[in-house]
């Protein structure tokens, strides 16, 4: 178990509100611990044991989750951007330290699996190519499918203004115009920029799987826990 923390930086770290705040809170008789009342900002506390407003606090340990991102929605944290990911997850968990971040990105125009959690690690971990984690999209393009795009991409599909040729990948032709690609990489706009470089043109892209995690039938803008 994790060490214990000062209730103050525990409420604060849980995007609750300031430290300094918790002492007016605590004056009003709002937060319990174990069920009962306190005035003590710095005891140690198990979150698990602490409620405000006599409700549990909002996942008090780490956060791994998986959203089904929907069209338009971006993967930065800057409002300016338009609608974010994080608009569709408790508003509470932008005021967390750790900070919540996604697992890699995916573009504006692309929907599906994306990972968010709030620990550095596991995002190293996840992303390092070193690691080689398997992610899957479906992808429907422009132009109908022919296959020899399956050979070109598990070649290797050159990028303009890389040095390196893409890792191999593989390709499966559904339909006319729709493939299911496995990548074990994740440079910038990857699959649209494959794709590309075949002469083709993607219209839309969906990823279905990253590493162990689907989707399963989580709907557009749900999200779900993993851990
Ligand atoms: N490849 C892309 O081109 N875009 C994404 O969002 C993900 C992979």
């Amino acid at each position: 178990m994790a060490a214990l923390k000062r209730l103050d930086q525990t409420l604060s770290n849980l995007g609750y509100c300031s430290r300094r705040e918790v002492r007016i809170w605590l004056r009003d008789k709002r937060i319990r611990v174990a069920g009962e009342l306190t005035k003590n900002a710095a005891l140690k506390v198990d979150p698990a044991s602490v409620t405000v407003d006599d409700k549990p606090l909002e996942h008090p340990g780490d956060i791994l989750i998986m959203l089904n991102k929907p069209l338009g929605y971006v993967c930065t944290h800057d409002s300016n951007e338009g609608q974010r990911i994080y608009d569709l997850l408790p508003e509470i968990w932008l005021g967390r330290s750790p900070q919540v971040v996604s697992v890699g990105r995916l573009d504006k125009d692309t929907t599906g699996l994306i990972l968010i959690t709030d620990q550095s690690a596991l995002v190293q971990q996840l992303t390092s190519p070193k690691k080689h984690v398997d992610k899957v999209y479906r992808v429907t393009v422009e132009e109908p499918l022919q296959p020899v795009i399956i050979e070109q991409f598990a070649q290797g599909v050159q990028l303009s203004s890389e040095p390196q040729p893409c890792l191999p990948a593989t390709l499966e032709i559904v339909a006319e115009h729709t493939a299911v690609v496995t990548l074990n990489e994740g440079k910038y706009h990857q699959v649209r920029r494959m794709f590309a470089a075949c002469g083709n043109h993607v219209v839309t892209l969906h990823r279905e799987q990253f590493g162990q995690y689907t989707l399963g039938d989580l709907a557009p803008g749900e999200w779900r826990d993993v851990i």
